[in-house]
């Protein structure tokens, strides 16, 4: 059967769920692809180092951090390094980067992926700060390196919107982008619309997983801004980061406000949008709380939802809606690209 040794950078929310997805799916990658997925590295900044080129016993690490929240330093197989030492060390053909997100420059994730296609390695992520901040760059490396550089769940997880555009769409050109890209924002809304309080709802998207590590790259739109910034800069060839992003936190808005939008026959939704404008080469980018009619298909968006609408020149004015994704869908998109890569691999 096929081999194939990975590392990962990362193992908090997603890489747990991610790495129980996989020994869930390994007979179905056995039957399906005739595959064997092989963990030849993992570090965190917070867990530690495990290297073995041989393999590493995925059981064994989830047991070593569900007991004690991080890697055995008695473990045979701990190292101490950094996580471009691991990259480097593990002789892996598949990085799998599952950082936390870094919004002011994509660091230090970018440079892992870099360090992994620079030495022939393919890479799948759930960063979105690389994307956002060096996506042609990374994208080059990759074409050059004749690697794969996938990155399907770092907007609404698993839901196919790049895979979507790319092998559905073909043929389109992208000329704008609309969506509720940040599910803790959406929930405080309707919390808020229901009168509940602005830091019991962010606690609460914190405790199902959904917030991000910081709470205030939620609420303050940067996650947002780093979705909208990947998106335009992957679907329509933009040259934008999250600091060229028009970004209004949704902090400054309470029940009131929320009241006040209901009696117009608005709802506040936090919209992140790319659409023609003077900025970035003809791009304006923003996130921003905005009031919209209820007749509107994105007022209907509740929970911990996310929705997309994508103005094409050919297809049209396409939507997709992703109800109360949990970490489990974030998980998949993972492991989505993991599929992509080894048909496109075979
Ligand atoms: N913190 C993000 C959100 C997670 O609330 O949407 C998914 O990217």
């Amino acid at each position: 059967s096929r081999i194939i040794k990975y590392c990962m950078a990362g193992f908090g929310n997603v890489g747990v769920r991610f790495a129980r997805l996989l020994l869930e799916k390994e007979a179905e990658l056995r039957a399906e692809y005739g595959c064997e997925m092989r963990l030849t590295g993992i570090c965190t900044r917070s867990k530690g180092t495990l290297l073995n080129s041989e393999g590493l016993d995925l059981k064994k690490i989830l047991a070593m951090n569900e007991e004690a929240g991080r890697f055995d330093e008695k473990d045979d197989d701990f190292v101490r390094c950094g996580t471009e030492t691991m990259i480097a060390a593990s002789e892996a053909d598949l990085l799998i980067e599952l950082t936390t997100l870094s919004i002011d420059d994509g660091e230090p994730a970018a440079s892992y992926i870099r360090t992994a296609l620079n030495r022939g390695m393919h890479v799948i992520t759930a960063n979105k700060g690389p994307e956002a901040w060096r996506f042609d760059e990374l994208n080059a490396l990759a074409e050059e390196k004749g690697r794969m550089f996938l990155y399907e769940t770092i907007v609404m997880d698993g839901t196919p919107v790049f895979n979507l555009v790319k092998k559905n769409l073909r043929g389109n050109r992208i000329l704008g982008i609309k969506g509720i890209l940040n599910g803790t924002t959406n929930f405080v809304l309707g919390e808020l619309e229901r009168g509940g309080s602005y830091e019991s709802a962010v606690k609460e998207a914190q405790r199902i997983q959904l917030a991000e590590a910081d709470p205030s790259m939620d609420v303050d739109g940067w996650d947002g801004a780093a979705k909208i910034c990947a998106l335009a800069n992957i679907l329509m060839g933009a040259k934008a980061n999250p600091k060229a992003v028009h970004v209004e936190s949704l902090a400054d808005i309470d029940a009131a406000d929320v009241a006040a939008a209901r009696e117009k026959g608005c709802r506040i939704k936090y919209l992140c949008r790319a659409e023609a404008g003077d900025e970035n080469g003809g791009l304006k980018l923003s996130v921003k709380p905005e009031l919209i009619p209820f007749g509107d298909p994105l007022a209907s968006v509740n929970g911990t939802s996310a929705a997309v609408t994508l103005y094409t020149d050919l297809a049209g004015e396409i939507s997709i809606v992703q109800t109360d994704p949990g970490i489990l869908q974030t998980a998949y998109g993972v492991y989505s690209d993991l599929c992509t890569l080894i048909e496109s691999t075979q």
